[in-house]
């Protein structure tokens, strides 16, 4: 039965002959999926081009993006991973452990770096923030749990993010 349903009719028929106790505990031990969240921060320089077009072509469609020297971004990053509450701990994942692995995977590669020159991720792809957001996903979705479900949510400026997957 939907996690949802059961939840509506415990509420609205079972909860005025149950203990809050007994109540609380059928809750719990119903399997809800929960969403946790970490936020996270890195600043890198990139340059948007594309060598097979020309410099006017380029600065016409990335145009300050295209800099020839580079230029930064404080770069927002949200991870979101969803999956069942661990009965023995409660948690949905350790979030020492997700913090870790955001930094090892992701922090440790990308932060004060210049993402077209110092990493082997960009070197031959553009590095827009869609393209950033998916291979920040393949990162750490190769180290996560596989019954854990991931979304990443990226912030180039405060107006302007990506996500993945949709
Ligand atoms: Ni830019």
């Amino acid at each position: 039965m939907d996690n949802r349903i059961s939840w509506i009719k415990i509420s609205h028929h079972q909860v005025g002959s149950q203990s809050i106790v007994e109540f609380q505990n059928s809750i719990v031990n119903m399997n809800h999926k929960v969403a946790v969240f970490r936020k996270e921060h890195f600043n890198a320089a990139h340059r948007l081009h594309n060598p097979d077009w020309t410099e006017e072509k380029n600065q016409e469609v990335f145009g300050l993006c295209n800099n020839p020297h580079y230029h930064g971004h404080n770069y927002e990053l949200i991870v979101k991973v969803t999956g069942e509450i661990d009965p023995a701990t409660g948690y949905v994942m350790d979030m020492k452990v997700l913090s870790d692995l955001i930094r090892k995977e992701v922090l440790d590669r990308f932060d004060h770096k210049n993402l077209n020159l110092d990493t082997a991720a960009f070197a031959n792809l553009n590095p827009t923030a869609e393209n950033i957001v998916v291979v920040i996903y393949g990162l750490i979705r190769e180290k996560l749990d596989p019954k854990l479900e991931l979304q990443v949510r990226l912030y180039e400026t405060e107006r302007n993010f990506v996500e993945y997957p949709i």
